[in-house]
């Protein structure tokens, strides 16, 4: 990253509208955040039907669907925001973590857009834009807080002191919450990304009174700390599955008894260890990010948690808790209003540690 003087580029103080530009993994998400007005526009092509028949993403079609669908979607918001390509201030894209090809596909068309437009550009990091994604509702969380990121390749516990401020507090030791999900979900015959599909056969047997068959475990909590482990909840999934098979059971009410016990273990998991932080940190702020945290289990859960803590939650709406452009315009506007400006070359980091990120704040020039 580099840090530039504003000479002939838009002035910090100017109303600032920022392109956001997500190519990370199966996602293409656009958005237009103006900096005075906040998000003017935003689409996404999500590409689950192209890597449906392969039960989990296939990046080199992931790349070349970026590449067909980000200028259409590009013109699209701003047709949607009535505003012409000369109206964009700034580009932010996503430079990191996710897929080479698919990172490098958004990074390849937004620094050739930035260099027609003559325009700054900044390189945000992925998981920074689902972390601050809660701060483009109307009631944002304010700093310092406890953030839980669940996606599909983290699980994260971070301390927020403020933006670029961040601290690992906890993390998994293998799988993420959302690729157990996702596993899970493909060990009962559902469809790629399971999350969902999980949630809602765990709502149903909810809704039937159908229960657990067995109580799956809630891994790491019996001992100190804030790291997590998934991949044991796997094997009793595989476990219970096979059970009902023995002995022909495995009709939809088994699986949905087996989707109930999975979820059941993995948001009591997620909830007892961000108690565990909020209490660790003295923080009374706790905000969830990333595609999990659109699961409403997890968030009713994590209510009744923080409303006897005398805390709060703070969480986007769902279609900002999974990838998406407008994340990435909003931490890249900020970024850009610190100052910051990549240079000029195409560079992607598949794999980005969150806490080299640098603290930065937004009146910084
Ligand atoms: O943040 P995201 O869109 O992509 C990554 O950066 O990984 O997260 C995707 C993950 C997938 O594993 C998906 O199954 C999970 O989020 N997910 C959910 C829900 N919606 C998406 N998991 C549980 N419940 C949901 N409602
Ligand atoms: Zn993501």
């Amino acid at each position: 990253m580099l840090v530039l003087p504003p000479s002939c580029d838009v002035q910090m103080t100017d109303e600032m509208i920022v392109l956001g530009i997500e190519t990370s993994c199966d996602e293409t998400g656009i958005a237009l955040y103006d900096s005075k007005a906040g998000l003017l526009s935003h689409a996404l092509y999500s590409q689950v039907a192209t890597h449906a028949d392969y039960g989990g993403v296939v990046p080199e079609l992931a790349s070349r669907d970026h590449i067909n669908k980000t200028l259409p979607l590009i013109d699209q918001v701003l047709g949607d925001a009535n505003l012409e390509k000369s109206d964009i201030s700034a580009i932010a894209y996503t430079s990191g973590p996710g897929l080479v090809g698919a990172l490098m596909a958004g990074a390849a068309i937004a620094q050739s857009l930035a260099m027609a437009l003559n325009v700054p550009i900044v390189g945000v990091h992925h998981m920074e834009g689902h972390l601050l994604a809660p701060m483009l509702e109307d009631q944002p969380p304010e700093f310092p807080f406890v953030g839980l990121l669940v996606s599909g390749g983290h699980t994260q516990l971070v301390s927020v002191k403020g933006f670029g401020d961040y601290e690992l507090m906890g993390e998994s030791l293998d799988d993420a919450a959302g690729e157990a999900f996702d596993k899970a979900a493909k060990m009962l015959d559902l469809d790629y990304p399971g999350g969902p599909h999980i949630a809602a056969m765990a709502a149903k047997a909810r809704e039937q009174g159908v229960e657990e068959p067995v109580r799956f475990p809630r891994p790491m909590t019996d001992r100190p700390g804030l790291d997590f482990s998934f991949s044991g909840l796997k094997t009793y999934t595989l476990n219970t599955i096979a059970t009902f098979r023995q002995q022909d059971k495995l009709d939809e009410t088994a699986r949905a008894s087996i989707a109930l016990a999975f979820e059941n273990a993995v948001v009591d998991t997620l909830r007892i260890k961000c108690k565990r932080a909020l209490e660790q940190s003295g923080f009374s702020t706790l905000v969830i990010a990333g595609g999990v945290s659109a699961n409403s289990q997890l968030r009713h859960s994590l209510e009744q948690m923080v409303a006897k803590m005398n805390a709060r939650v703070f969480y986007a709406r769902p279609e900002f808790c999974t990838d998406n452009g407008a994340m990435i315009a909003f931490a890249g506007c900020k970024r850009l209003q610190a100052g910051e400006r990549s240079d000029q070359t195409i560079q992607v980091r598949p794999r980005w540690p969150l806490n080299e990120l640098s603290p930065f704040s937004e009146s910084a020039v």
